[in-house]
């Protein structure tokens, strides 16, 4: 028994399997000649023993992306206020806005590219970065978002084209996959457009797949708009994030047709309501997405951004900015690097937050915290101020106990209450509190 162990280790380095196979032989055979038949025979099961313990070696040797978002993401993409004017230039100098704003301290650590840096495939296939827009190539802007001691993201389609008719991923996943690895790729969105009849499931699979075997670690952020419902599969096929609706757009309400007539892009409140019943889904590594964040773009008041961004904070939601950090006000900028906020986000018990009271356009919102207290998001939805209540046993407490609240806007312990919390509430705006029994 002991000769064989001592020879499955000899004979892993492949040389030494013959050697092996001689003193097993010898010590059985009592010095007899071994007929070649006998030797191959020994061989063979050594093979085969050395197969085996690969092969469980793989099993248990995990992927290269476990371990990835154990938080939810957080950064900054190009696409809700550059779309298609994207470049080497715009991306550094956003990298160094992230650095000198004090986001990058906040918790934002990646610089994603959304779509159209790609303009074709070469005769080989690769992908083709816009020469213009990207004259050093996509690993020069990688190397320079490093850094910065920042992550950065790219941007592709599951499907033959993106939704800005670039080059897509279809039959080209793990050409891309090793090509993203070289250029230093730590996260990877990946839309549904001109997928055709493809299976969403099957063909997110294949991209982590193909991700994994590139050998570096690479966020997968599954762009699929909600249509098959990943919430149910992506964490299985190995998504970090997936997008749970239509795409956001720059203003509070609810859903409108896009000028072309299709529908919809969503504002703040449309996409808030399909969250409800999603928040079993989400958990450490595996996140709904309710998109990008539309913070500092310009279509709605600072009071409607202060809501967006605490709102998605309740709801463990990938922060994502896409405003130009290099020209923000102080008043944006203070909504954005807010850490208490930020940290209800972060929270690492991994709970996303949801609806517990509603009452017409009041409600209450309600996430657990890994200390066993509860982060509340007061929303008024309505048109003038109102009070609103959030009530313990509402947020999974006794009404009799005592809890120690603070305002997470003002930064302000607000005291102890016992059985409730009720705060006036702005048209369209937040209290926001923690509650710590
Ligand atoms: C889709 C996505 C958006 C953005 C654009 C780019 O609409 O949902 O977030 O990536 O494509 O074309």
């Amino acid at each position: 028994m002991c000769t064989m162990a001592s020879g499955i280790v000899n004979g892993i380095g492949g040389v030494r399997a013959q050697s092996f196979t001689f003193r097993y032989q010898s010590s059985i055979t009592s010095g007899k000649t071994v007929p070649m038949k006998t030797n191959h025979f020994f061989l063979s099961i050594s093979l085969f023993v050395l197969m085996l313990a690969a092969a469980m070696f793989a099993q248990v040797s995990p992927a290269p992306s476990a371990n990835l978002a154990l938080t939810p993401p957080m950064g900054w993409n190009s696409w809700n206020k550059f779309a298609c004017n994207v470049s080497e230039d715009m991306i550094k100098g956003m990298a160094d806005a992230v650095v000198k704003s004090g986001m990058k301290d906040a918790g934002y650590v990646y610089v994603n590219i959304d779509d159209c840096w790609q303009v074709s495939r070469d005769a080989s296939g690769n992908v083709v970065a816009d020469p213009q827009r990207f004259p050093h190539g996509m690993k020069a802007v990688g190397d320079y978002i490093h850094s910065l001691g920042l992550k950065f993201g790219v941007y592709s389609d599951a499907g033959s084209k993106t939704c800005a008719g670039r080059p897509g991923g279809l039959g080209h996943e793990y050409q891309d996959a090793i090509q993203y690895a070289a250029w230093g790729v730590d996260y990877l969105k990946y839309d549904w457009c001109n997928t055709t009849t493809q299976d969403a499931r099957a063909s997110y699979a294949n991209i982590r797949a193909a991700l994994d075997a590139s050998g570096r670690p690479i966020v997968l952020s599954i762009c699929e708009w909600g249509t098959a419902k990943p919430w149910l599969w992506g964490k299985e096929v190995g998504g970090n994030l997936w997008r749970t609706t239509g795409d956001i757009q720059d203003r509070w309400g609810g859903q409108e047709k896009w000028p072309d007539g299709s529908c919809c892009s969503n504002g703040v409140l449309s996409i808030l309501d399909q969250q409800v019943g999603l928040q079993s889904y989400a958990g450490p590594g595996h996140w709904n997405d309710p998109d990008m964040l539309e913070v500092g773009n310009g279509g709605m008041s600072d009071v409607e951004y202060r809501s967006h961004f605490s709102l998605w904070a309740l709801l463990a939601a990938p922060l994502l900015a896409g405003n130009d950090l290099r020209s923000m006000s102080p008043a944006i900028h203070d909504i954005l690097t807010n850490k208490e906020v930020i940290a209800v986000d972060q929270d690492p018990l991994g709970r996303e937050g949801e609806r517990v009271a509603k009452n017409g356009d009041l409600e209450v919102w309600a996430k657990q915290l890994k200390d066993g207290g509860r982060a509340v998001v007061l929303l008024n939805r309505g048109a003038g101020e109102q009070e609103i209540t959030a009530n313990w046993e509402d947020l999974g407490y006794p009404s009799t106990i005592s809890a120690s609240v603070r305002d997470l806007w003002q930064h302000k312990d607000l005291g102890k209450s016992t059985g409730k919390f009720s705060a006036r509430v702005a048209s369209h705006g937040v209290v926001m509190v923690t509650v710590k029994p």
